[in-house]
């Protein structure tokens, strides 16, 4: 006997929390596609009453996805819950999300409110929910951290007054699994109707537990829903990693004994979509997604896995989406040949229109590249840097010279809103002469914060996939741009990051 495990995803609300991982409402319609393809039960598409982006975020999402549930954070009042749930009306499934702070911390501190009003708003917002939706999740924020006898309180009358999901955060990451479980545990064994609800785990992972944490929630406190985020991405050190915690489940299903939904298959297409997205890179000895996460170096181990797969292997890289295949296409591949391969690594392409597009780039990069790699396709398909109706700057060309003992000097040539203009600059080396070209113009002021630059296929023929990110007035933002020619793709990630510092509007902070 199985029973089973609901995978909410939250990376489009508390993944997007993690200072310039915001992304566009467009951004977060093509991750929701993908994590619907990925078959996760529940997505949190944002935080309706944020800002009128993420509303706007969010009821796209909710229009466009029929598959999995469409959730909406929304703190405990009137407001936030009427603004949700206005957001969700299209939703095939909507639930709303609602919170307040239980830690006497939090309370006193934060809200500045007794326990006595956080227990009778938390009913009144419950209740307020439930008049709007059939699904309504309730988390005490700092969960973990608040005296059990007052969250058993709380908690037994919000499941009174309908609440079908009781999430605990471990906002702080501050828990260690054993203790963890048996919160969990304590909970549902104290609380007289806690068999009306499913009970759910939230882990942050500032003490790198997240995940062991989630797994502790499920198997000793008897969790049937963990929230977690593609890559593990988050505030601070970040969410408990979806694609860690599923495996974790599928490959331990002798101890765990839950079945999941989530088609692994599309998970490293999601990992990529999500890190070019957001910038965030997956550091390669992530697990499952970590460009080493099943590379063998050593001899004895490459030597036994050539004998016997499973002596060095508890997971087929197959089954989380890598390919065998690596070098996958070239110059002369046709467009089916490339559709074909786009199905394969799970992206669907919106229209025929966008597959054309995606495949004059990858007939661009193929003329400049002998060996297209899957990485090279997921880079291209999610390329930033392509011209938008919406965005007010694209790249168009550039030249630059370097030579040793002389300055460089660098031409960029890009649109303003569709007019093309010429920056020139020179500067410490080449990247610095281009990005400082294109500023001549621009004149952002933003600061720069972060630089980094990896070889998307490993190796010095392969695109190098830029990521920058800008400060500007209190906001961070990253851009992201591949080229084989890694000027080039910086130049792209520059662009790519002030059409974001454009586009952003000020937002209300979830935990402020
Ligand atoms: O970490 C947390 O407490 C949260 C809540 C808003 C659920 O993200
Ligand atoms: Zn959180």
């Amino acid at each position: 006997m199985t029973d089973k495990l609901i995978i909410f995803d939250t990376t489009l609300r508390d993944g997007e929390q993690s200072p310039g991982a915001s992304m566009t409402r467009d951004e977060k319609l093509r991750i929701a596609r993908q994590l619907e393809r990925l078959k996760v039960d529940v997505i949190e598409a944002g935080f309706a009453a944020s800002s009128n982006g993420d509303f706007e975020a969010v009821k796209s999402i909710a229009d466009a996805i029929r598959e999995s549930s469409i959730c909406s954070l929304a703190r405990a009042n009137d407001r936030d819950i009427s603004r949700a749930a206005e957001a969700l009306r299209g939703a095939a499934h909507p639930r709303i999300h609602t919170f307040i702070a239980t830690s006497a911390l939090h309370m006193e501190k934060k809200l500045r409110m007794t326990p006595d009003e956080v227990f009778e708003q938390s009913k009144l917002s419950v209740r307020f929910a439930r008049n709007l939706v059939a699904d309504v999740e309730f988390s005490p924020e700092d969960g973990y951290r608040s005296d059990v006898d007052f969250l058993c309180r709380v908690l037994e009358a919000v499941i009174k007054e309908g609440a079908t999901i009781i999430n605990v955060p471990d906002t702080v990451g501050y828990a260690v699994p054993e203790l963890y479980g048996n919160f969990i545990k304590t909970l549902r064994e104290r609380i007289p109707n806690s068999d009306k609800a499913i009970w759910s785990v939230h882990c942050h992972n500032d003490l790198g537990m997240a995940v062991a944490n989630s797994l502790a929630g499920v198997k000793i406190g008897g969790a049937r829903q963990v929230e977690c985020t593609i890559n593990g991405l988050g505030e601070r050190a970040g969410n408990c990693s979806l694609e860690e915690i599923v495996m974790a489940v599928k490959t331990r299903r002798d101890y765990f004994g839950l079945d999941l939904n989530i088609d692994t298959k599309h998970i490293l297409a999601t990992s990529r979509m999500v890190s070019q997205t957001t910038g965030f890179v997956v550091q390669p000895n992530k697990a499952v997604v970590g460009a080493n996460a099943f590379a063998h170096a050593s001899g004895i181990h490459q030597d036994g896995v050539l004998k016997a797969r499973d002596t060095y292997e508890i997971m087929r890289a197959e089954d989380v989406g890598w390919s065998n295949n690596k070098i996958v296409l070239g110059k002369l591949s046709g467009r089916n040949a490339f559709k074909q391969r786009l199905q394969d690594l799970g992206v669907a392409l919106e229209s025929e229109a966008d597959v054309n597009a995606a495949f004059a780039r990858f007939k661009e990069l193929a003329d400049r590249k002998s060996d297209i790699f899957d990485e090279d396709i997921l880079a291209l398909v999610s390329d930033e840097s392509v011209a938008k109706d919406n965005e007010q700057y694209a790249f168009v060309s550039l030249s630059q010279h370097s030579e040793t003992g002389e300055r460089p000097h660098a031409s960029v040539v890009f649109t303003v809103e569709g007019r093309e203009v010429r920056g020139d600059s020179d500067g410490n080396g080449p990247v610095d002469a281009s990005l400082k070209a294109i500023e001549s113009h621009v004149n952002s002021g933003a600061e720069m914060v972060l630089y980094a630059v990896t070889a998307i296929s490993g190796s010095t023929e392969s695109q190098g996939e830029v990521t920058v990110r800008l400060q500007n007035s209190g906001r961070v933002v990253n851009g992201v741009g591949a080229d084989p020619d890694i000027v080039v793709a910086s130049a792209k990630a520059y662009l790519s990051a002030l059409n974001k510092l454009q586009s952003k509007a000020d937002r209300v902070a979830a935990q402020g």
